[in-house]
């Protein structure tokens, strides 16, 4: 199925979830059957991009997985309501970060197994990959503009879909996007408007960004960058770097990676969010979640369990009070940056 050609329109963000929107019911036999339809629908909120496509907030992520993971994972994902589906070029086959084709090709081989398995039909879909920078992964700084064009195809043959949703140029090129390298974004990005032109994305957008790649893209076209996927979690600040200040400002939606930091428990059964979790009876993943949706930035999880990918999506119809979400924002673990690749 094609999409709808997406209309270019000035950049308005809303969070809002589908329990918000849920009036409230004084039975309980009638709570209960709005609890039963919202887990039909899933549970994700959306918000609206800045080319009016609407994207559900709260994203699954493959990264790190094999092929047969990334099908299992992604199934349970549907199964607990997940609509929105993060993927990318270089999660390989056998679970490195790396140029797949020297791995068997990217996991997306394992996420097209599990859509094909699944009743969500593909329009009720959010489907998010990436491509390479110039100069990466098999995008040549000399044939930048094709090879994304390529690069661009060979997610959707992997992935066994006409098109994506959401498609994101993954990191800036090496060196960051000072004078040596803004010319090759600036091509890379207006290639890109080939593939929206071609229905083979509804939205593009960026991840790894920082202000000075956002400043290179300006004018190059006429497309803002619908996203920006970054690193963000409790112990790097409600604001880091000012970037999401600047995005906003933008008409740039944010979204958030490694939500529950990189390589540590900190964000899972640490102190801060656990004692938080007690007064909601969430548990400390959810604490940690939702203090990113609270910030109006979108989420991409991960999980390879079922429980786990439904506590995930349980973010919603409660808030953190705003002491609690100030004394997340002072946190200054565990640590993290939203544009590791940036240096310029
Ligand atoms: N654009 C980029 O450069 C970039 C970089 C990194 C990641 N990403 C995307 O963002 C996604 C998420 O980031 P991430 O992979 O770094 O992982 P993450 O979401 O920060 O953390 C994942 C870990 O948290 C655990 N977890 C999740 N929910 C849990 C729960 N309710 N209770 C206990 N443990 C829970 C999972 O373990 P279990 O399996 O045991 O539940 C998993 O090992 C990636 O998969 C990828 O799609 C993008």
């Amino acid at each position: 199925m094609r999409p709808r050609r997406p209309r270019l329109q000035n950049s308005s963000l809303h969070l809002r979830s589908i329990r918000d929107r849920t009036p409230r019911l004084r039975f309980p036999a009638l709570r209960m059957l709005a609890s039963l339809a919202l887990a039909t629908l899933g549970a994700s909120p959306t918000i609206t991009l800045n080319n009016g496509v609407i994207m559900p907030t709260v994203a699954a992520g493959t990264w790190q997985y094999t092929s047969d993971v990334a099908e299992l994972s992604v199934s349970a994902a549907l199964s607990a309501g997940f609509r929105h589906i993060d993927a990318a070029h270089d999660y390989c086959a056998d679970g490195k970060t790396s140029d797949c084709s020297l791995h068997g090709g990217s996991n997306q081989q394992g996420i097209r197994k599990a859509l094909a398995g699944s009743s969500v039909k593909r329009a009720d879909l959010f489907i998010t990959t990436k491509i390479p920078p110039c100069g990466a992964q098999g995008v040549s700084r000399d044939s930048c503009a094709s090879d994304s064009i390529s690069a661009a195809q060979k997610n959707l043959d992997e992935l066994g879909v006409d098109y994506v949703d959401l498609l994101l140029i993954h990191f800036p090129p090496a060196g960051g996007c000072g004078p040596a390298n803004c010319a090759l974004l600036r091509e890379q990005w207006k290639a890109l408007a080939g593939v929206i032109a071609a229905n083979k994305t509804r939205a593009l957008g960026v991840s790894n960004f920082c202000i000075s790649c956002f400043k290179c893209l300006e004018g190059a076209n006429a497309l803002v960058p619908a996203v920006n996927q970054v690193q963000y979690h409790i112990g790097m600040g409600p604001d880091p770097e000012g970037l999401f200040s600047y995005t906003k400002s933008k008409g740039i939606v944010s979204q958030a990676y490694s939500p529950l930091g990189d390589n540590t428990k900190e964000l899972i059964s640490g102190e801060l969010v656990t004692s938080i979790g007690r007064a909601h009876n969430k548990s400390g993943v959810q604490v940690a979640l939702k203090w990113i949706a609270q910030h109006g930035v979108a989420v991409t999880t991960k999980s390879s369990s079922a429980q786990h990918l439904k506590e995930d999506l349980d973010l919603f119809g409660w808030d953190l009070s705003d002491d609690e979400m100030t004394k997340a924002d002072a946190a200054t673990t565990p640590s993290g940056t939203p544009s590791f690749m940036c240096i310029a």
